[in-house]
């Protein structure tokens, strides 16, 4: 497939320069952006990701950005098709995300603006944290239709979830589906009936309390992370979660993955985003896909609605 287009990495910290690294290393983009307020970090994170160009064998070609307090710097995001928003505080152990809420949000709001202003087409997926708030934050400050402003927590929580019924039942990934919906924190849904492993129902396999601590283990993942690093938090399985959104986007693929998105009658529920399975493609949420859930998913499905509605209720006055 030919290379085209730009996406945008707004942040060169962990969990950007990864995502910028993954989005050069597919070789389907003409152009990486990569920006950070730090002077010289994204500018010498691109030059170090493009030296590798040559030995992992790919054209796309990164470039770094220093951008500045009143904007300077954004015209290099021009175009973009894709804005990936990771500019903010990551966790220290203890904190939980919500603690984030204050200073990620003044980056939100800064960060939001500009990309409003300089790629006013984009599609943006923020991964910052609390990741539902900053992405309610996100599309109020840039005004885009909701359909065009994702989160990235639904990939990464069934992608721990994945890994760790295939750790606890030793079979590769590839044989295991799993499915968590709902908010990216305590109200994490696990959709235990669409759980399967080599097709059969991860019910058959697994008993009820297995299937409970590996959901626990899941919803804490980010934690447990956090606690071993004890300086930052999570950034490899974030950011190839968020890269595939991006490449979702690029190639209007239609791929259903679990989302942060902007509910709108979907299960009953709207006005707020909720972690749910969506289609990507080149206008962000082609759709809401609602998955068939019982009785008692729902139920908590519509805790986390109810949860995440209020926390977003006050988004807009930070
Ligand atoms: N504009 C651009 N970049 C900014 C801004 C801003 N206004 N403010 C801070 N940054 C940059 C920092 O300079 C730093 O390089 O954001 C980067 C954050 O990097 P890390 O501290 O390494 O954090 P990271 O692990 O990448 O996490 C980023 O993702 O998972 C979430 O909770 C996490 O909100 C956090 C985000």
């Amino acid at each position: 497939m030919a290379r085209s287009g730009k996406v945008a990495v707004i942040g060169a910290g962990f969990y950007g320069s990864t995502t910028a690294l993954r989005l050069a290393e597919y070789d389907i983009f003409e152009t990486v952006v990569l920006t950070d307020v730090l002077e010289g970090k994204p500018e010498g994170l691109a030059l170090d990701i493009n030296q590798s160009r040559w030995i992992e064998g790919f054209e796309t070609m990164v470039v770094g950005q220093t951008t500045g307090p009143n904007g300077e710097g954004y015209e290099a995001i021009a175009g973009s098709e894709t804005v990936v928003i990771t500019a903010g505080l990551p966790r220290k152990p203890g904190m939980s995300r919500m603690d984030l809420i204050e200073t990620n949000a003044k980056i939100m709001r800064q960060v939001a603006e500009n990309v409003k202003k300089f790629a006013p087409d984009a599609v943006v997926i923020n991964v910052a944290n609390p990741l539902d708030e900053m992405t309610a934050l996100a599309q109020i400050v840039t005004d885009f239709p909701h359909h065009r402003v994702i989160g990235q927590a639904g990939m990464l929580d069934t992608a721990r979830f994945t890994h760790f019924v295939a750790e606890d039942l030793d079979v590769p990934v590839s044989a295991v589906t799993t499915l968590t919906l709902g908010s990216h924190g305590d109200t994490m849904v696990p959709v235990a009936s669409v759980c399967t492993v080599n097709g059969k129902p991860l019910g058959e396999m697994v008993s009820q309390e297995r299937i409970d601590a590996l959901v626990e283990r899941t919803r804490n993942g980010g934690a447990e992370i956090v606690g071993l690093l004890k300086t930052g938090s999570a950034y490899y399985a974030p950011s190839a979660a968020a890269a595939r959104m991006a490449r979702a986007v690029h190639e209007d693929s239609g791929a259903v993955m679990p989302v942060c998105a902007w509910v709108q009658g979907e299960y009953g529920l709207s006005g707020a985003y909720l972690g749910v399975e969506a289609e990507i493609g080149r206008t962000g949420i082609r759709r809401i896909v609602e998955t068939p859930l019982t009785d008692d998913e729902k139920a908590l499905l519509v805790t986390a609605y109810e949860a995440v509605k209020a926390k977003q209720a006050d988004v807009k006055d930070l």
